[in-house]
C-alpha cells in the first residue's frame, strides 16, 4: 500500500524521517510530495494512494474524485477545515486530525505575539507589560488551555468562554469563566481566538465585539482568518485608534490593513503557529501511526467524519 504525505509546507527533516520510519516498517511504500506549487501535482500524486498525511494542505472534492484507492486522509494538525468531509465521507473515507499534538507550539507563539504588540513590534518606544493584564481565551480546547497556563504563569488575569467544556474543567484550571462571549471581549486587555472555522464560527468577530474591548486591547489570532469579519475589524480599527489587531494567518484585506493602521497590525509572512521541529515530529509521527493503525487494525479513533 501506497501512503503519500502530501505537504506544500513541509514537515521538518526529522519528522520526514519518523514518518518513514513507521510507514516503511509497517511494510508500506512512503511517497513525498513537498512544496507543490501547483494543484495539478497533488491530483496526479493521489491517484494510486491508499492513505494521505497532509497539513493545510486542500483536499477538495476534485482531490477525492482523483484518488482512486484513497482510504484514510489524516490531517496533522488540528483544523481540518481544509479537508472536504462530505466528499470524503460519500466515498467511505474516513478523515482524522491529531489533537493536541501541535498544541503547545501555537501557544506559544500566542504568548510571543502578546509581548510583541506589547512592545511596539520590538521598535523604540514606551510598551507596556502584560502581567496584570486580563487575558480571554474564546475556546477552551487543547492550545486555549496551554495559554491560559502560561498566562497565568506571566501574570495575567485569565478568562475563558467555551460553552462546550464542561465548568470543572475551568475550576480545575483556576481559570475563570465568561458568561457569554460579549462579556468575555469586554473585559479582555487581549483576546486569544482558538475557535475552529466552521459554519457557525465565520465571519463572528467583528464590530461590535472588537469595539466592545478596553482601551488599548490587542486580539490575537492564531486559529483561522475565516473567522475574522474583515468589514467589521477595519471599521473598528478605525474608529477605535487604541485597539491592536496581530495574526498568524494574513486576512485578504491584510496589505489595507497594514496600509492604513501600521503598527497596530501584524501579519506573520506564512501561518507558522505549528511551524517548530517539536510540533512538526508530534503531528507527523502521530498521523503516520494513525494511518498505519487505521489500515492494519481499523482503529477509528480520532476519526472527525464519523
Ligand atoms: C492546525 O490546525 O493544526 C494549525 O493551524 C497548524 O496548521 P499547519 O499544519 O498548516 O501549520
Amino acid at each position: 500500500m501506497k501512503i503519500l504525505v502530501a505537504t506544500e509546507k513541509p514537515f521538518a527533516k526529522a519528522a520526514v524521517d519518523g514518518i518513514r520510519e513507521i510507514i516503511e516498517g509497517a511494510g508500506y511504500e512512503l511517497a513525498l510530495l513537498e512544496k507543490y506549487a501547483d494543484k495539478a501535482d497533488l491530483l496526479a500524486a493521489v491517484k494510486d494512494a491508499d492513505g494521505l498525511i497532509i497539513r493545510s494542505d486542500k483536499v477538495t472534492a476534485e482531490v477525492v474524485a482523483a484518488a482512486e484507492k484513497l482510504k484514510i486522509v489524516v490531517r496533522a494538525g488540528a483544523g481540518y477545515d481544509n479537508v472536504d468531509l462530505a466528499a470524503c465521507t460519500a466515498k467511505g473515507i474516513v478523515v482524522m486530525n491529531t489533537p493536541g499534538q501541535n498544541s503547545n507550539a501555537v501557544a506559544e507563539l500566542v504568548v510571543g505575539m502578546m509581548v510583541f504588540m506589547a512592545r511596539n513590534q520590538f521598535t523604540p518606544g514606551t510598551g507596556s507589560e502584560i502581567s496584570g493584564k486580563r487575558l480571554g481565551i474564546q475556546a477552551y480546547g487543547n492550545v486555549g488551555r496551554i495559554v491560559a497556563r502560561y498566562g497565568k504563569a506571566l501574570g495575567m488575569k485569565v478568562c475563558a468562554f467555551d460553552p462546550f467544556v464542561p465548568a470543572d474543567v475551568f475550576k480545575a484550571d483556576g481559570v475563570e469563566v465568561a458568561d457569554s462571549v460579549e462579556k468575555l471581549y469586554a473585559s479582555s486587555d487581549f483576546l486569544s481566538l482558538h475557535i475552529p472555522a466552521t459554519d457557525q464560527t465565520r465571519k463572528s468577530i467583528g464590530y461590535k465585539l472588537l469595539t466592545s474591548m478596553p482601551k488599548g486591547a490587542t486580539l490575537v489570532n492564531t486559529a483561522r482568518k475565516e473567522v475574522i469579519d474583515e468589514a467589521g475589524l477595519m471599521q473598528a480599527l478605525e474608529e477605535r485608534p487604541d485597539l491592536k489587531y496581530i495574526t498568524d494567518i494574513a486576512a485578504d484585506a491584510q496589505p489595507q490593513l497594514a496600509e492604513k493602521f501600521g503598527k497596530r497590525v501584524f501579519a506573520t509572512a506564512k501561518k507558522m503557529g505549528a511551524e517548530t521541529a517539536e510540533a512538526n515530529v508530534n503531528a507527523g509521527l502521530a498521523a503516520a501511526n494513525q494511518v498505519v493503525d487505521f489500515l492494519k487494525n481499523g482503529n477509528r479513533r480520532f476519526q472527525v467524519n464519523k
